[in-house]
């Protein structure tokens, strides 16, 4: 599969006048399996499932934007094609519906037999097996609860003959075990840079947008893997910036910027408390910064100081801590107060 070239980024054949106006992480959905970058090893997999003519329950999980939602439905478009309406259930598990509702649906929807026998009018390479079976995708399956899950086991089972199901959902560890030995699990992991890079260069070309090398480089940083995330930032920032320099990525996200994070650090480390607590709290003001994100971008630097190895492990434990108060609405305010005094704390147990 080409991944990074800007070439390979040809599609998707849009049209202009209906899609202008959407977003980009809708307008830049990969439409086909060729326009996903990365993700090789899944789709060779499953293709293989589906060339055999038997493709089993599936699982995916992994972090957000890493192309789950995506893959399922160009899979389903290449052995569907244009059945795919008739073929194909999308429910998503985390909208505001009760197991039942869900359960009445997959029946209705299950219980009819497939019209087209023998997997449609299907396209390319994966017409070979016999896809005579209905697909259902359920998203974001992690929000379901434990009953609702209990009961979407015994759907699952009544329906094996005529139904495959895909799961989707971030953490594989909230879908109950029953599920599990259901499916074929499959982990998605985050994009890798260069695979990112070839795809948002694409996007650039096609929108004409006016961007610095290194704020390119800003938004891969920032999003870690998330093409979800790149693709907000990237629309955000052109929507605000007529030429989208380094910093305007930072300000339009909000996270603080790689050389705020090193005085930070460097005042939390040298400081007295007053005058670090002070320096911290005018550059969150000023930027706009939330606490939560000074402390998860102080693990770098912190992993890697001169402090002995004791005094990080200190660090380290205590910062989660704060973090998770600060994730179960503990004030920015007395949380800032926390982190200044654990280093404090760290580099008196250093001394
Ligand atoms: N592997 C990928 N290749 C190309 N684009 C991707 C990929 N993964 C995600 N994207 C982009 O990010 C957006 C979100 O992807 P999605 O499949 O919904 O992610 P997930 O379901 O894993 O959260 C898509 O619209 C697409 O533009
Ligand atoms: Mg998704």
């Amino acid at each position: 599969m080409e991944n990074d070239s800007t070439e390979a980024w040809k599609k998707p054949e849009l049209n202009k006048t209906t899609t202008d106006n959407l977003m980009w992480i809708e307008k830049y959905r990969p439409e086909t399996l060729k326009d996903l970058v990365s993700q090789d090893q899944i789709i060779q997999t499953i293709k293989k499932y589906v060339d055999l003519g038997g493709l089993p329950h599936l699982l995916f999980y992994g972090p957000p934007g890493t192309g789950k939602t995506s893959t399922i439905l160009a899979l389903a478009r290449e052995i569907y094609g244009k059945s795919f309406r008739n073929m194909v259930l999308e429910l998503n598990a985390s909208d505001d519906r009760g197991i039942d509702v869900v359960r009445e649906q997959i029946r209705n929807f299950a219980s009819t037999s497939s019209v087209f026998g023998f997997g449609a009018a299907v396209s390319g390479d994966m017409s070979k097996g016999g896809n005579n079976y209905k697909m259902i995708i359920l998203d974001e399956a992690d929000s379901m609860t434990q009953a609702a899950q209990a009961a979407l086991r015994r759907v699952i089972e009544k329906y094996t003959k005529n139904v495959r199901f895909c799961i989707i959902c971030n953490y594989a560890s909230k879908i109950t075990p029953a599920i599990h030995s259901r499916c074929t699990k499959f982990r998605f992991k985050p994009l890798n840079q260069d695979q990112i890079r070839g795809r948002l260069n694409y996007i650039i070309k096609q929108e004409s947008v006016s961007i610095d090398s290194d704020a390119v480089d800003a938004i891969l940083d920032i999003s870690k893997g998330d093409m979800r995330r790149v693709l907000n930032i990237l629309q955000g920032c052109y929507l605000s910036h007529e030429t989208i320099d380094f910093d305007s990525v930072y300000s339009v996200t909000g996270q603080p910027r790689p050389s705020d994070i090193k005085l930070i650090f460097q005042s939390l480390l040298n400081d007295e408390f007053s005058v670090c607590h002070d320096y911290i709290s005018k550059v969150k003001f000023t930027y706009g910064i939330a606490l939560a994100d000074i402390i998860t971008n102080l693990l770098t630097p912190i992993l890697s100081c001169s402090l002995p190895p004791s005094c990080i492990t200190y660090l380290v434990s205590q910062l989660a801590e704060i973090e998770y108060r600060l994730a179960n609405s503990s004030s920015d305010e007395i949380q800032l107060s926390a982190l200044v005094g654990t280093f404090k704390i760290a580099v008196e147990k250093a001394a």
